[in-house]
């Protein structure tokens, strides 16, 4: 027996994750019931309970992994999702150079996996749940200029963006050969920040690679200082610039997307981002004010890789879900004050 369409769940892979766990509660705000799949090979069973004193609701947990089709076609069974949102996957620059395969497997791997499972569960069911893609703003490479719209060229400097360049072009070709794909595709610019309750947020693993979760824990003393990664760019004050992006509205882009598929849309490519660039002195002097305390930073060397200014045109999620980021860098930096000073040790607390 399927159930009635409205209590149809959203099924989030990866739901356990940053991003997820964030999407989960907005998800929860649009009324929508959840199936949370993921393995907590990068998150923590704790999420759960915080995500259930935010909403009032805990979504239905399914642990395991995605690679494994026979287990995920056993999931599509037991909940028959109205739609699925993929996050599950590995996006750690650094590593995937120095082990491309581990992300070819994981992130194409699995969403072959899912794909597999979805086409699996069609034939079962008759219908098609629409699927939403977490892609990132690395698949344009360094842009010939800013703002960034979705019709720039496509290219990746690193496995990781390889990864998620392969599956947008597999879900395109999958698209093509069926219409009843239906799918969205999200290019995130750089998501920071935390639910502004400081129970859910970033809990990296190991040193932080990223710029806001290595400031909170520069505030919280878990690291000494910031080293400012090159003060020589063409920018503002020579430090790079960033699109920098609240996850709670990167949470909400979800939402539109993903009502916006069920309720017919076509298939689509947005970016998810502001539209407005912040250097990295910028960033560190929003925190401070935030968190009330002095960041002491360094300039070191420029980080191989990156890029001087990167920014998003955020125009065509605006016109095609009414999708527009509401949240300014101050307050995602006092909500990732807010997490990090609540819970030093992210969510091993306790442990
Ligand atoms: N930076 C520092 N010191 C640090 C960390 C970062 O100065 O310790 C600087 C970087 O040089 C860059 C800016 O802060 O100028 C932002 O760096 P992040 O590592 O936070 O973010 P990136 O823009 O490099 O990349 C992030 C994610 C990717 C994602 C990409 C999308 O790491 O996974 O955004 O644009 F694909």
């Amino acid at each position: 027996m399927t159930a009635p369409t409205s209590q149809r769940p959203v099924m989030l892979t990866g739901g356990a994750g940053y991003i997820g766990s964030h999407t989960c509660v907005a998800l929860h705000e649009a009324g929508h019931p959840v199936v949370v799949v993921d393995d907590f090979s990068n998150s923590h069973p704790r999420v759960l309970d915080r995500i259930e004193t935010i909403s009032g609701v805990r979504p239905s947990l399914e642990r395991g992994d995605v690679l494994d089709t026979a287990w995920l076609c056993s999931v599509f069974e037991r909940h028959d999702p109205a739609a699925v949102i993929h996050l599950a996957g590995v996006k750690a620059v650094g590593e995937s150079v120095a082990n491309p395969i581990k992300y070819f497997d994981i992130n194409i791997g699995g969403s072959i996996s899912l794909m597999k499972a979805m086409q699996a569960h069609r034939q079962q069911v008759g219908r098609l749940s629409p699927l939403v893609f977490s892609s990132t703003a690395t698949v344009y490479g360094e842009p010939s200029r800013v703002p960034i719209t979705e019709d720039f060229p496509l290219t990746f400097e690193s496995p990781y963006a390889h990864t998620k360049l392969v599956v947008e072009q597999m879900l395109g070709a999958v698209g093509r050969s069926e219409s009843s794909w239906k799918v969205a595709v999200l290019r995130y610019f750089n998501p920071v920040g935390a639910h502004r309750s400081g129970l859910i947020g970033e809990d990296p693993s190991g040193t932080p690679n990223n710029l806001m979760p290595f400031v909170s824990q520069v505030a919280v003393g878990r690291q000494a200082h910031l080293n400012v990664f090159g003060d020589d760019y063409p920018t503002i004050d020579g430090t790079g610039v960033r699109d920098y992006l609240h996850v709670m509205d990167l949470a909400e882009g979800h939402v539109r997307a993903t009502q916006a598929l069920m309720d017919g849309c076509d298939s689509f490519t947005v970016n998810l981002g502001t539209g407005i660039g912040h250097s990295v002195l910028q960033v560190v002097k929003a925190f401070e004010a935030a968190c009330g305390k002095p960041i002491p930073y360094r300039i070191a060397a420029r980080r191989p890789g990156d890029v001087a200014a990167y920014f998003a045109d955020p125009g065509k999620a605006h016109k095609l879900l009414g999708w527009q980021a509401r949240r300014d860098l101050g307050q995602m930096c006092s909500d990732a004050w807010a997490w990090q000073s609540l819970n030093p040790k992210g969510y091993r607390e306790q442990e």
